[in-house]
C-alpha cells in the first residue's frame, strides 16, 4: 500500500510500519511527548522498549482489524496513527485511533492524509462500523480537523484531564459511521 505524494515540496511516503521501524516509531513518539501537552502520555512516563515496540507492529500486522500508518521523509517518521478494536464480542465493531504529527511537520495535511487513509481501510474491513477518539477539549486544531473529516461530539468525559499545572480539561469523544450496520458481518 505504499504511496508516495509531496508536500510543501518534501517528499513523503505512507505506508504499513515494518519490524525494523521500531526504533524510529519510538524516536518520534518522544520528540512528540516533548512538543504537546495535548497527548496524555508525559514523556517521563514513556518507557516502552525496542523489543515492546516491535512486538506492537507485528500484532497489528497480523490483525486484519488493527491498523498503524506511518507517513516517511527521508526514512524518518514524521506522522503516525494506531487503530484498534474494542475486544469484547459486543463491542469489537468499535474501534479507537490517535493520530499525531511531527511538530515540524505540523499544517501541511499529513494528519488529513493519515485520517482519510484509516477511513477507506475501515469502509473496506469488515468487522469495523463506527470509529473514534478522545481529544482534549483544548486542541481545537485537532477538533477542527476531525470535524472536516465528518467526525461529530458524541459525548464528554469532564475534567478526565488534568494538567501537570493543575488545569483540568475535558475530553470529547468524537466518532463516525463506517458503514451501515447491515453492511458488515
Ligand atoms: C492534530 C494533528 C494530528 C493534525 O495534523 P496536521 O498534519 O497538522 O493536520 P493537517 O495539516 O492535515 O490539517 C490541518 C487542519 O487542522 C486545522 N488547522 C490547521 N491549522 C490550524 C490552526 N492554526 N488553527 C485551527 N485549525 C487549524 C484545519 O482544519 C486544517 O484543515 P485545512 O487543511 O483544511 O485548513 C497534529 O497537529 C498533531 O500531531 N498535534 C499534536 C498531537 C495531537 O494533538 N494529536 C491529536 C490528539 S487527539
Amino acid at each position: 500500500m505504499d504511496f508516495w505524494f509531496t508536500r510543501n515540496g518534501i517528499d513523503l511516503m505512507l505506508r504499513k510500519p515494518k519490524v525494523g521501524d521500531a526504533e524510529e516509531i519510538l524516536t518520534f513518539a518522544k520528540a512528540l511527548f516533548n512538543s504537546t501537552d495535548q497527548v496524555l502520555t508525559t514523556s517521563e512516563e514513556f518507557t516502552v522498549t525496542p523489543e515492546q515496540e516491535k512486538q506492537w507492529i507485528e500484532d497489528s500486522l497480523q490483525n486484519p482489524d488493527k491498523l498503524i500508518l506511518v507517513i516517511t521523509n527521508e526514512e524518518e517518521i514524521v506522522g503516525l496513527l494506531d487503530f484498534a478494536p474494542k475486544t469484547k464480542r459486543k463491542n469489537a465493531h468499535t474501534g479507537e485511533f490517535g493520530v499525531s504529527v511531527r511538530y515540524d511537520f505540523q499544517g501541511m495535511g499529513i494528519g488529513s492524509m493519515l485520517i482519510e487513509s484509516l477511513l477507506k481501510w475501515a469502509k473496506a474491513n469488515r468487522h469495523i462500523e463506527k470509529v473514534f477518539l478522545n481529544v482534549m477539549a483544548t486542541n481545537l486544531r485537532a477538533i477542527e480537523l476531525y470535524k472536516k473529516l465528518g467526525f461529530q461530539e458524541e459525548g464528554r468525559h469532564i475534567r478526565a484531564i488534568k494538567q501537570l499545572n493543575g488545569d483540568y480539561v475535558d475530553l470529547i469523544q468524537m466518532y463516525i459511521l463506517t458503514a451501515p450496520a447491515a453492511d458488515k458481518i
